[in-house]
């Protein structure tokens, strides 16, 4: 399988380094986490060959870092395809996404990212693409426009997305497998730490991976950047390898706590306590109070936030919940405490 990064759009920007390339697994037997997504998709690669066949389009989504570009790597590696790889905001007009279409080969993959952010004029041309494999192009303009029909071969788009609300319903029927990446399990992301170290050579314990695992926000991604900076800090001020203790202190340095939130993260949550009460607080007020992205808080920081249950999403914004409040040590206000509380607490002040 080849895999290319397609530069007709001068996309680039798929953020792998070097490093983070070797530390993809290549195979679905390298690949650990998603098993039940793991265990279809041999299914279907397997059905697909034995007839001969292309495989169906396949639709990821889930939070950044999940693996989503390596899922598709690993499916179009184990189906002997090309891959090409492009993303949505890089495809700027019809013309753009009729010439990646046209250059494909009969059987190639074409992984498109973050989807959701085509325009609709580009992603109507997909329509027909991934239905009937052919692209209608509009030649000319005004009454002298006509349309011409361009036969594709058969190829199977991938498309990942961060975000599944914001898919059209037809561009999303048009997928005829869907699967959501689930966060990774701590023991998960510690084999995936363990196994990132023998690629990079670094000594590790199983208490070093933990601590990292622990920290890592469920994705592999974050836990392979964590690794990279505690080798750092075991090579410079320890004696190379990462125990749980050089984890440990390295992660504090970096301002992570034992449960992976970031400076930006306890920022949100002071700001929501701090200048709004506990909440609720809407998206856009939130984000200008502490000078971050809309967008970054929405798409990086609140799905963990969520996911620890340390903030709530409500109708009129966002709120800290009693374990986000806990979470700083603070006790929550009297609204948050449930009833059975409330009367331990006046056990305890009597
Ligand atoms: N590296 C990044 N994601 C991985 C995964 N799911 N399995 C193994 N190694 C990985």
């Amino acid at each position: 399988m080849t895999e290319d990064r397609l530069n007709t759009t001068g996309y680039n920007q798929i953020e792998d380094e070097d490093i983070e390339l070797k530390l993809r697994p290549a195979r679905f037997d390298e690949y650990i986490g998603q098993e039940k997504i793991k265990e279809n998709m041999q299914v279907f690669v397997q059905a697909a060959l034995n007839r001969g066949e292309t495989l169906d389009h396949v639709l990821l989504y889930g939070q950044p870092g999940l693996g989503k570009t390596t899922l598709s790597s690993i499916i179009a590696g184990a189906m002997n395809a090309r891959l090409r790889i492009t993303a949505g905001p890089a495809i700027e007009r019809p013309g753009d996404m009729a010439a990646i279409l046209n250059d494909l080969n009969e059987g190639d993959f074409l992984f498109i990212d973050e989807i959701h952010r085509l325009n609709r004029n580009i992603e109507e041309i997909l329509y027909s693409a991934m239905e009937d494999f052919v692209l209608d192009i509009v030649i000319g303009k005004g009454p002298g426009a006509r349309s011409i029909r361009l036969e594709l071969p058969r190829f199977t788009l991938v498309g990942a997305t961060t975000r599944i609300g914001l898919l059209t319903a037809p561009l999303r029927d048009r997928f005829g497998v869907v699967h959501h990446l689930e966060p990774y399990k701590v023991e998960e992301l510690s084999t995936i730490v363990t196994r990132s170290a023998k690629v990079l050579d670094v000594g590790m314990t199983p208490e070093g991976a933990k601590e990292i695992a622990r920290r890592a926000r469920g994705t592999p991604r974050i836990a392979n950047r964590l690794l990279k900076r505690v080798r750092d800090f075991a090579q410079v001020q320890y004696d190379g390898n990462v125990t749980g203790d050089v984890a440990k202190s390295s992660l504090d340095r970096l301002d992570i706590d034992p449960v992976g939130l970031d400076s930006v993260d306890k920022k949100i949550l002071w700001a929501i306590i701090e200048k709004f009460g506990g909440g609720p607080v809407g998206l856009d007020t939130l984000a200008a109070s502490i000078d971050e992205e809309a967008g970054t808080i929405e798409d990086v920081a609140e799905p963990y936030l969520l996911q620890l249950g340390f903030i709530q999403r409500t109708p009129r914004g966002r709120t800290v919940t009693r374990l986000g409040y806990n979470h700083l040590g603070l006790r929550p206000p009297i609204t948050h405490i449930t009833p059975h509380e409330e009367q331990l607490n006046l056990y305890e002040s009597k």
